[in-house]
């Protein structure tokens, strides 16, 4: 399964892919604007930078809502580097413009998904990548891993090749069974992905292999 952190934030970016673990980056206009990136060129210059630190696919979304507006938008970002995925809402020109990016052979995210229904019109339309946002599900009480598996199943019924990308991740539980349902990618924010090395037991038994060595260090001076 591929880990993407889901992020803006050029240090936490930095962190996750010197841990060795990151495959990707999903970015969306909200996590830009939570890190002050306004203005064409600076949004622009700043997928760049993302660029720079991952080797994985690093999503950019498209803010035009209109089919001819998201072809324009989208072609501008895709020539940006060769890591750009277009990042495409599930509306109805959103889907006629993964299909024209697909024709392209420019790879797309289709995000905002919250039914198997959508995830089965992103994957006909050929999206490389289809995003249900699980934790948003959850709370509004309805079952988002739920979702991951009905979408697995549907896929693997047709042979689909548009990866899931479990998206709205939010912590290790999360990312566990989504492991187990067999999403292709996680995306969620650095604490979800570090939460993944927490365990009491492995705190402790570390404090006692390290007493235990020192201890015997002392015994043998
Ligand atoms: O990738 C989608 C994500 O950014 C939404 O996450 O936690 O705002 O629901 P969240």
């Amino acid at each position: 399964m591929k880990f993407f952190i889901d992020t803006a934030n050029l240090a936490q970016i930095k962190e996750a892919h010197e841990l060795g673990v990151l495959d990707g980056v999903t970015t969306n206009p909200s996590l830009m604007a939570k890190e002050g990136i306004t203005g064409e060129e600076n949004v622009k210059a700043h997928y760049k930078a993302i660029c720079e630190i991952t080797d994985g696919d690093v999503s950019a979304e498209v803010i035009a809502t209109t089919y001819d507006e998201m072809i324009k938008e989208g072609l501008e970002l895709a020539k940006l580097h060769e890591r750009i995925v277009v990042k495409v809402p599930m509306i109805k020109d959103g889907v006629r413009a993964i299909k024209y990016f697909s024709k392209q052979g420019i790879k797309t995210n289709c995000t905002l998904v919250f039914s198997a229904g959508q995830a089965l019109l992103a994957a006909k339309a050929g999206a490389t990548y289809v995003s249900p946002f699980i934790g948003r599900l959850d709370d509004i009480s309805t079952d988002g891993l739920q979702l991951i598996e009905d979408i697995r199943l549907i896929y693997d019924n047709y042979g689909y090749e548009t990866q899931i990308l479990a998206a709205s991740v939010r912590h290790a539980m999360h990312i566990i069974n989504c492991a187990k349902i067999g999403s292709d990618v996680i995306t969620g924010p650095l604490s979800a992905m570090l939460s993944l090395l927490k365990h009491p037991l492995t705190d402790n038994g570390l404090a006692q292999f390290l007493a235990d060595h020192a201890k015997a260090a002392e015994a043998g001076k």
